[in-house]
């Protein structure tokens, strides 16, 4: 399928809806099955969630979800080198941990490629990976529909599925410790972002669940 080049930025909902197709088909040539399937869960499952917690960006998050991870199978040189190219801000933790960049270069691409400059998936694509202080209630639902999707498979993806589907925020908290956590056991950098918005969310009264407390 051909793909629009250099269309007018979308605005309204329905524009954004009109642009899906072209996306999905160009997303699909970029990630391997496994990946594009978890694309898919992400679009399906965010679309689920927002219409659950009452959240009428729908449009645009399923954008979101074609795009999010577009870049994911690039390798860490590359993501440096199209982050670049695209003249996008790269902050130290991200020139030591280009993976971070993948939200960022998939948005600066389908930007050059579609056109696509919309607020709703620029924060929700780029807050996916480690979650930001500032995120709307859209966002949040992206990041746990990325969390959650049906193709994923983890320890405690029961009760992350339990809780995205009660309350955002003590979802997203319970989300962010286990990921802290379990990244604390590794050599891994750690994005600032994430640590600054568990503690907004605890300056925010949000409960820890019992086992993250103990
Ligand atoms: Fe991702
Ligand atoms: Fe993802």
């Amino acid at each position: 399928m051909s793909v629009p080049h250099s269309p007018a930025s979308p605005s309204g909902s329905a524009d954004l809806t009109a642009f899906e197709p072209s996306v999905r088909s160009w997303v699909r040539e970029r990630l391997s099955p496994l990946r594009f399937t978890h694309t898919e869960g992400v679009v399906e499952t965010v679309t689920r969630l927002a219409a659950y917690h009452r959240i009428a960006e729908v449009p645009a998050l399923r954008l979101a979800g074609w795009i999010h991870d577009a870049a994911r199978e690039y390798r860490a040189d590359d993501l440096l080198v199209e982050a670049r190219r695209l003249s996008l801000p790269v902050r130290p933790v991200e020139a030591q941990s280009p993976r971070l960049l993948h939200g960022a270069v998939a948005l600066g691409l389908a930007r050059e490629v579609f056109g696509l400059d919309h607020p709703v998936v620029t924060s929700a694509v780029l807050y996916h990976t480690t979650g930001h202080p500032d995120m709307s209630r859209a966002d949040k639902v992206f990041y746990l529909a990325d969390l959650v999707e049906p193709s994923r498979t983890f320890a405690w993806i029961d009760q992350a599925r339990a809780l995205a589907e009660a309350d955002l925020d003590t979802a997203l908290l319970f989300s962010i410790t286990r990921q802290l956590r379990r990244l604390l056991k590794k050599p891994a950098v750690i994005d600032t972002r994430a640590v600054e918005l568990r503690n907004r969310l605890l300056a925010e009264g949000t409960p820890l669940t019992p086992r993250d407390v103990s």
